[in-house]
């Protein structure tokens, strides 16, 4: 065939009825075929989508007709046709190119597939994820992957053109370091050359960055790949993308205004969304108090209420008890949900809360008629029931549900609670886009295992100036210059005005217990550094990733990544992580031993 070869005159789905009467060239991937006999219809698919092609017997030669006929499914087509308006009655209004079809005159068969393992559509929502990720290359030619994936690319290049625009530059940092301090496990790579060494692969720029201010950049930013060995979850992989910034003589606002941009321009180039800034800021300490989390889905109510001052001395000794020994009793007022929820459901989130540590779940049903229907109705008075119920404001139709513990495990379990609820009862606004800062986080929380305070953000971040007295005395009570960006629930970012003075920064050091030479031993070049001269600086890091599942939709992250890792963190399409040759190990000097040994 001749005379036609491959290259494209137009792309499938641009076809539209202005074309009607052109000669076109089309290549692509046959999507489907229907054969009627004398007339095959076969549907093409490019990046851009879907065309009809119409194989008649009257209007293309012998070996054409020929070859339309063997087509499968994904086999590779490049065609010479004429467009043609469809009558009436044939128009599909389901394709963007419902209108047209394309006569073909010529066609080449530039490649046979197999009957591919899935279905290159979006029709099969419940195929096998792990059929999908082992195909991944058919995977994504599906239009929605597709989809995700050129958002994404927006995305990036919208972040990239407004950082530039903030006279921000992007420096690479290295990939083979050592290990960063975000509190993750480090992957290692074997040094070849440097028998018994490793490199660590970065968990975030973060040292680099802080290392270029330094150097005198000022405002730096990086689309940067970070790596951490924990365990995948929707909203977590091995491996992802940070959009990285950091910037010399700040305070918290100045870093949280350029986000704020970067947050604008990119729900106004890929949604449409006009963000109201500057975004709504709530403390740590009130978003912990109101809705039990640092990172709260404030798209539905349910907000946690202390009634500790209500049961204090109270008959129920649950309550009393707790109060008594310094912890607290908070409730939720689940409004208008008393009829709808069931003995067996509010059982069931009894055992829910207890998998946060608390040990019961107390509850009450106001009845329509504003009969109390409880388990601990007994041991209240009437007016101690009342006290209760106007703690929570109460009415007909309300269920409230309340915990009694020390503070975090109430909080903790009510917040689960909060969740759980909403997705229940589905009380969530798909269509909201909340985004919001969380501030004055604490700058230490304390390890119960380890018997040590440790970092809440890393040990770079500094202290409230009006806290720094607290840092020996009270530690606990010390809050951070650091912030977090929320959207709908999920930590979008964090960052922090950092340390700069290597006094300071010893003192950090010392109160997260890690001994002066350990110190020195792996930040040691920092301190060093820190000796000639750091300006005042700070910054944040959002995920790229998490960002693009939320704008998209998603369900995982796995969806907006081209190749992802599966939960377990392998690879199925490549099967990594592999052995390795014997020699390769060899020249690292490893070697592996059995697991049992
Ligand atoms: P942090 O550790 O909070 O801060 O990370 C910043 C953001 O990166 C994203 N993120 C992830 N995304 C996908 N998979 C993961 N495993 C994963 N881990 C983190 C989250 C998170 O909010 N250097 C500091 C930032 C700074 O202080 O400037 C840092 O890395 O969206
Ligand atoms: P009991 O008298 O032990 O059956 O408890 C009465 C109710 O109080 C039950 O609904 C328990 O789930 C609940 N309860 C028990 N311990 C707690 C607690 N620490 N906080 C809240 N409710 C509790």
């Amino acid at each position: 065939m001749n005379n036609i070869g491959f290259r494209r005159t137009h792309m499938c789905a641009e076809l539209n009825e202005a074309n009607a009467g052109e000669l076109v060239n089309l290549s692509g991937w046959v999507q489907r075929t229907r054969n009627l006999g004398s007339i095959i219809f076969v549907w093409l698919r490019d990046r851009t989508g879907l065309v009809q092609l119409v194989f008649d017997e009257k209007d293309c030669d012998k070996e054409t007709f020929a070859l339309g006929e063997s087509l499968r499914g994904e086999y590779v087509l490049s065609v010479q046709g004429k467009v043609s308006l469809r009558d009436e009655a044939a128009v599909n209004e389901k394709l963007k190119t419902g209108r047209i079809e394309v006569f073909v005159r010529k066609a080449i068969l530039l490649n046979k597939a197999e009957t591919p393992p899935i279905y290159i559509d979006d029709d099969h929502p419940d195929e096998s994820e792990t059929v999908r990720m082992k195909y991944r290359y058919l995977d994504i030619r599906r239009p929605s992957v597709q989809r995700t994936l050129r958002m994404r690319h927006k995305i990036l290049q919208t972040l990239r053109n407004y950082m530039d625009g903030q006279e921000f530059v992007e420096v690479e940092t290295p990939i083979l370091t050592k290990s960063t301090p975000e509190g993750a496990r480090d992957f290692l790579v074997p040094s070849r050359l440097h028998h018994g060494t490793f490199y660590a692969l970065p968990q975030s720029p973060q040292i680099y960055k802080q290392l270029l201010m330094l150097g005198g950049y000022d405002r730096y930013f990086q689309i940067a790949r970070c790596f951490r060995d924990e365990d995948s979850r929707a909203d977590r992989q091995p491996e992802f993308t940070q959009c990285d910034i950091e910037m010399s003589f700040v305070e918290p606002e100045d870093v949280q205004t350029v986000v704020e941009g970067a947050f604008e321009e990119v729900f106004r180039t890929v949604k449409g969304i006009e963000l109201q800034l500057p975004l709504e800021r709530i403390t740590w300490q009130y978003a912990m108090d109101t809705y039990g989390s640092d990172k709260p889905d404030r798209r539905f109510g349910l907000t946690i209420h202390d009634v500790s001052d209500a049961v204090r001395g109270c008959g129920f000794s649950v309550f009393a008890g707790a109060v008594e020994n310094g912890g607290t009793v908070r409730g939720i007022n689940a409004k208008g949900l008393a009829a709808k929820i069931s003995r067996k459901e509010i059982d069931a989130l009894g055992e829910f809360v207890k998998t946060f540590k608390a040990k019961g779940l107390a509850w009450i049903k106001v009845q329509e008629g504003g009969a109390v229907q409880s388990p601990i109705a007994k041991f209240l008075s009437e007016a101690e029931m009342d006290k209760v119920l106007q703690a929570l404001d109460a009415q007909p139709g309300d269920a409230l549900f309340f915990v009694a513990d020390k503070t975090s495990v109430v909080l903790q379990s009510l917040g689960a609670l909060r969740l759980e609820l909403a997705k229940k009862f589905d009380l969530i606004d798909k269509n909201k886009y909340d985004l919001f800062w969380v501030t004055e986080f604490p700058l230490l929380e304390y390890d119960e295992e380890d018997g040590r305070y440790v970092a809440m953000h890393h040990p770079f971040t500094s202290a409230m100036d009006e806290d720094v007295d607290k840092m020996e005395t009270e530690p606990g009570k010390v809050r951070a210059k650091a912030y977090d960006l929320v959207l709908n629930g999920i930590e979008m970012g964090s960052g922090s005005i950092r340390i700069h003075s290597s006094e300071m920064q010893e003192r950090m050091f010392k109160l997260i217990g890690l001994p002066h030479d350990v110190a020195w031993e792996r930040f040691g070049f920092m301190l060093e550094a820190f000796k000639y001269g750091v300006p005042p600086h700070g910054g944040f890091a959002f995920g790229v990733d998490r960002l693009i599942m939320q704008l998209t939709g998603a369900q995982s992250l796995r969806d907006v990544l081209a190749f992802p890792k599966a939960a377990n963190a392998s690879c199925l399409m490549m099967e990594t992580p592999s052995t390795v040759d014997p020699e390769q190990l060899k020249m690292c000097g490893i070697a592996v031993v059995d697991e049992e040994k």
